[in-house]
């Protein structure tokens, strides 16, 4: 089996596996509990944040668990709707983000609130001058992912940050779901208010992630209830989640440099080769992320790509998980430019640090068989 789907999900750290279980297994007392085993888990909840915390270079208070990149998406931007919903109603996102973020934002706009979308280029990049002109005084949130899940491109989140310095009171979000392996330091700017991540896009486990809020930023709750997360986020905390996510967390930060340069590797030896085909289109900028190839051949619908590769036991997807099974034209393909045509065949290649040149390899000699069977269809 070669699993090229890791922007989809990745396959857990075994040594984060461990961790899940065997705090499932020996500390599944709650946190909230008076007794020695919910004593326990709070110090196993303390020691976890304190060290997620270390690793992204923030205080403890700033680090927030959640349920994943969807749900800190929609904590990041309903909550500073609710928060600053007085100040100003307009909100700015760029038009590829993931749709945790502009569905989110499409229910604002049904409750009055104002969003521009900021345009992108050729290569799924926004222009910073863009996001300039779109500023205004009641403007509340922009919100820009670090990294673009459907073909990888890189967005300038240094040169906003640096922007919005002067636009102190807009709430500044990155969506860096996709940039937990691949941007080290994962908070790349002193300006960003708040940051999603998920664990299950770095060997964590699902269901489990982080919202780090930045202190003296303000945002509602989205959870109310018995008050725990200092009262920003109730339900009984993930623990044995939330442990094997910090472990996962560090064990891929610890890897960041070596794993970008082995899927760099690889996506630029897969990149080339697919790039002389004719019939062939790579849509990922070449200075976008190491872990992602997106490409088409003409006139085979993704899917059909999908499970042609399936059958030889290689897994890849259409651009994005969230799309795959409901016949959309990718959105950002659909911002880039790219024609429907071409688009509705757009397959995504995502890579993590455990894959191998002879992979690589084997896709090929794969994609070589596979491309003449479907010209000979043609
Ligand atoms: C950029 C981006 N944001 C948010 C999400 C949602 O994350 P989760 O699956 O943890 O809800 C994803 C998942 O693919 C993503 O790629």
């Amino acid at each position: 089996m070669i699993y090229f789907d890791n922007s989809a999900t990745t396959k857990m750290y075994p040594e984060a596996l461990d961790t899940y279980l065997k705090v499932n297994e020996k500390i599944f007392g709650n946190p909230s509990s008076l007794h020695q085993l919910g004593n326990m888990a709070e110090a196993l909840l303390k020691q976890s944040r304190k060290q997620i915390a270390d690793l992204l270079g923030v205080k403890t208070d700033e680090v927030f668990f959640t349920s994943g990149g969807t749900e800190s998406d929609n904590w990041a931007i309903k909550g500073t709707a609710m928060e600053k919903r007085a100040a100003g109603k307009h909100m700015i996102a760029s038009s590829v983000e993931h749709p945790a973020v502009t569905r989110t934002m499409e229910q604002l706009e049904m409750l009055g609130f104002e969003i521009t979308y900021l345009p992108v280029n050729d290569r799924g990049v926004v222009s910073v001058a863009d996001l300039e002109q779109a500023l205004r005084k009641d403007t509340i949130l922009v919100s820009i992912m670090a990294i673009n899940n459907e073909v990888g491109s890189i967005q300038p989140i240094k040169e906003i940050g640096a922007l919005l310095e002067e636009y102190p009171w807009v709430h500044f979000h990155v969506d860096a779901v996709q940039a937990a392996g691949e941007s080290n330091p994962i908070i790349q700017h002193p300006r960003i208010d708040l940051l999603s991540l998920s664990a299950h896009k770095f060997h964590g486990p699902k269901g489990v992630g982080i919202l780090y809020k930045k202190h003296g930023k303000r945002i509602a709750p989205l959870l109310t209830g018995g008050g725990q997360e200092s009262g920003m986020r109730s339900t009984t905390e993930n623990v044995g989640g939330i442990a094997a996510m910090s472990k996962a967390l560090r064990m891929t930060l610890e890897a960041s440099e070596e794993n970008t340069k082995q899927e760099r590797l690889i996506r630029d030896k897969l990149a080339a080769f697919l790039s002389a085909y004719e019939d062939v289109h790579v849509f990922s900028p070449e200075d976008g992320a190491s872990h992602i190839l997106c490409f088409a051949m003409k006139g085979v619908r993704g899917e059909v790509m999908v499970h042609a590769f399936e059958n030889e036991g290689i897994f890849i997807s259409t651009t994005s998980a969230c799309s795959s099974k409901k016949n959309d034209v990718p959105y950002t393909l659909g911002s880039m430019g790219v024609n429907p045509a071409w688009s509705r065949c757009a397959v995504r290649i995502s890579l993590a640090g455990e894959n191998t040149e002879a992979e690589a390899e084997a896709f090929m000699e794969h994609f070589r068989t596979l491309h003449k069977k479907f010209k000979k269809i043609q």
